[in-house]
């Protein structure tokens, strides 16, 4: 089968990678790809959110399904897209339909979906422009610290927590009326404050039948210890060490089936990943956000995790048959670290040399913004490298994943030295 998977991050590198492994796929395309999957596919300088263009590729190269790594093309309607048109209808599309999209697309629709359909969230309310003195009433009647969350797409930006009232008040207009995060933020959900620890389950969806991937928890901020600005990801752990059977049968039947059966009662068409990011309190699951595509870099643990035939999982999507699949997980722990660029998640450079991958033995290195360049891997983004290992224990893998970045380098290079240091 020809296959063509669009993105360009460690999670699409992850992904090919183990699109590879199947004898169900005789050609991967990369849609822009990065030197990683260059290395192992073909990569093709198409935009994913441009789909007349893919429509042309897919015709003339008759690709016979298509993967979407990142949330864009998918809030914009790819999955419409194919099946509105007739030259395309028959190709599986590998993610959400521009509704179900909506889940990350728009934080009150998500929260609209989990209240109708009765599944553990926090106490929210929304607002807009015309009704910004509401929101400010509704502030003062929360607790501290305050969550603001931009109603749109943020690029992970859109979620402030904030511990002052007078401050909250501020950044809710600023939101609101000085557009801060553009169009995202023309609408703002207020949401009570939850104390716990955050973990994240991913789901997979034919839209009737689900499979339930390896937790994992990822870390969001640039600085050891928590700290500092969030970023879109520093490194991840999986399993999650405290998500036990007990809590994962919570999750399961309290959060997982109602938004499985809730996309079919609301006639949502869904055939791909249900990212559900949840905060455990006091061994109660909350769910504070959905993502409709797999995390990054969460999927460069949960994918190496899987043993299965990754092709053959996403063919039983598009037919509807995930209850005739076995999911097959590997028992051991997997981590990852990301190598990033100095000055990300702000300013930083690009184009600097990347040497030393080869010496990584035992480890894998995903790239995530690099390119290749006369010979050279080159960094070509703020996450430059996700380096995964195996372990018997996540302490086990984190080691060999630190032993690992010693052997590689570029100017002003970072990471975190403290992945898992919480559990
Ligand atoms: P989100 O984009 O919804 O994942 O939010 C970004 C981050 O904000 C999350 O990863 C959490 O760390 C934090 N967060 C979001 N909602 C809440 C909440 N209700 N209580 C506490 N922390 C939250
Ligand atoms: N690592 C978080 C995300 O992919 O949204």
């Amino acid at each position: 089968m020809t296959i063509l998977l669009l993105g360009s991050g460690g999670r699409e590198h992850a992904f090919a990678w183990k699109m590879l492994q199947s004898p169900l796929c005789s050609q991967l395309f990369v849609a822009p790809g990065n030197a990683g999957t260059e290395a192992i596919a073909t990569n093709v300088n198409l935009n994913p959110t441009d789909f007349n263009a893919i429509k042309t590729f897919v015709l003339q190269e008759k690709v016979e399904m298509v993967v979407v790594g990142p949330e864009d093309p998918l809030v914009k309607g790819i999955f419409d897209f194919f099946q509105n048109d007739d030259s395309l209808k028959h190709i599986p599309v590998i993610g959400p339909s521009k509704m179900g999209a909506q889940l990350e697309g728009s934080k009150e629709f998500a929260k609209e979906f989990l209240v109708r359909h009765q599944i553990p969230t926090a106490a929210y309310d929304s607002f807009t422009k015309e009704t910004v003195e509401q929101g400010c009433q509704f502030l003062e009647t929360l607790q501290p610290p305050f969550v603001l969350k931009a109603d749109g797409l943020a690029a992970g930006k859109g979620v402030l927590i904030i511990q002052d009232l007078a401050e909250a008040k501020e950044e809710l207009r600023n939101m609101l009326i000085n557009e801060k995060f553009g169009e995202a933020s023309s609408k703002v959900v207020i949401e009570e404050f939850l104390d716990g620890i955050e973990l994240s389950c991913f789901v997979l969806t034919d839209g009737k039948n689900y499979k339930i991937l390896p937790t994992a928890k990822d870390y969001k901020r640039i600085g050891e210890g928590d700290t500092g600005l969030n970023t879109g990801g520093m490194g991840a752990v999986s399993p999650v060490p405290f998500a036990d059977a007990v809590l994962l049968k919570k999750i399961e039947t309290r959060i997982v089936k109602p938004t499985i059966e809730g996309l079919q009662k609301d006639g949502i068409p869904y055939k791909g990943f249900v990212f559900i990011g949840l905060i455990n309190v006091k061994n109660e699951p909350i769910v504070i956000e959905y993502n409709v595509r797999m995390g990054d870099p969460e999927t460069e643990v949960v994918i190496p995790r899987l043993k299965s035939d990754l092709v053959a999982l996403f063919q039983a999507v598009a037919n509807q048959t995930l209850d005739k699949t076995e999911l097959e997980i590997d028992e051991r722990s997997a981590t990852t670290i990301m190598v990033v660029s100095g000055g990300y998640p702000e300013d930083y450079e690009k184009g600097k040399v990347i040497s030393g991958i080869e010496k990584v033995t035992d480890s894998i290195v995903f790239h995530a913004g690099t390119k290749s360049e006369n010979g050279q891997v080159l960094s070509n983004g703020g996450r430059v490298l996700a380096v995964t290992s195996y372990g018997d224990d996540y302490q086990q893998a984190i080691k060999k994943s630190y032993q690992n970045i010693d052997q590689l380098h570029f100017d002003k290079m970072y990471f975190r030295k403290d992945i898992g240091y919480d559990l």
